[in-house]
């Protein structure tokens, strides 16, 4: 491992219970104050209830421009569709990964009534040259999903990004990110070779894990600094996380809203067009 820079925890930021969309109840890391911006990374949010009165109502219309919606179903099912037409079913470890681009119009609806609803949803943001690109639905099912077997007992899924010679089937992103969702057994360790250009996250959502800052719970945003490589060491009780990395973007970042543009103009344009119709 000569001349290769450990990646050393440098943010730790527990999520906190919020609601989004219409009263669905979730816990939201990056995308608070104290960890705001992940460069490209704008907001974390990990949903995960039994009680349908904590996600029944899901996330009517709605509109995005500026970055990319990432949405990775662990339980449960929902239905995505746009005012464009487009419509598709994210299922139990399935992925959408969806590039807003100039904008898109739609809403994500829980398909169940009773029962286990859990996932995350991530946003990365695009560079000046992408915000105003065609929009993109990359709709990846659950058995596209590729599962990496660890010799310590562990998997990782693969969703976007590379792991010992295993791709994800996310393809053609600017940030190249990636997406990984990682089960290690108790006290199992593992060395995440990341690319030194990226930006690297960690998200446990079960168990705990040594990040090497000592014992982290779950749900808890992990952020680390420059490096070539995340060293991880699993709980007592084992651990399950995501890992993500990509390329920063180093650009202004302006929000509003559903918007996330580089100037306070592009965010008042971007209202306009979404109340002209011109979005989606
Ligand atoms: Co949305």
């Amino acid at each position: 491992m000569e001349n290769k820079k450990i990646r050393e925890v440098i943010k730790v930021f527990k999520a906190v219970n919020t609601s989004d969309g219409a009263g669905v109840s979730l816990k939201r890391s990056i995308g608070m104050p104290e960890i705001s911006y992940v460069d490209p990374f704008l907001m974390l949010d990990e949903f995960g209830s039994d009680i349908p009165g904590q996600y029944i109502a899901g996330f009517p219309s709605h509109p995005h421009r500026g970055f990319e919606t990432v949405t990775y179903m662990l339980n449960g099912s929902v239905r995505h569709e746009d005012s464009v037409g487009n419509v598709g079913e994210l299922h139990s470890g399935g992925v959408q990964w969806m590039t807003a681009g100039r904008g898109v119009i739609h809403s994500e609806m829980p398909m169940q009534d009773e029962g286990l609803m859990r996932g995350f949803q991530l946003w990365v943001n695009l560079p000046k040259a992408e915000k105003m690109r065609e929009p993109r639905y990359q709709n990846i099912e659950p058995n596209d999903v590729p599962e990496v077997k660890l010799s310590n007992g562990g998997l990782i899924r693969v969703v976007a990004g590379e792991v010992e010679n295993t791709k994800g089937p996310v393809e053609g992103i600017v940030t190249e990110p990636v997406y990984l969702d990682v089960q290690l057994p108790p006290q199992a360790e593992y060395i995440h070779y990341t690319p030194a250009a990226h930006n690297v996250c960690s998200y446990p959502f079960e168990g705990s894990a040594d990040f090497g800052s000592g014992q982290i719970e779950r749900s808890h945003a992990v952020a680390f600094s420059w490096g070539h490589f995340v060293h991880v060491k699993a709980g007592k009780n084992g651990v399950r996380y995501l890992l993500i990395a990509a390329h920063p973007i180093g650009e202004p970042v302006f929000r509003g809203g559903p918007f996330v543009m580089n100037t306070r103009d592009e965010i008042i344009q971007a209202y306009r067009d979404y109340d002209d119709g011109k979005m989606g």
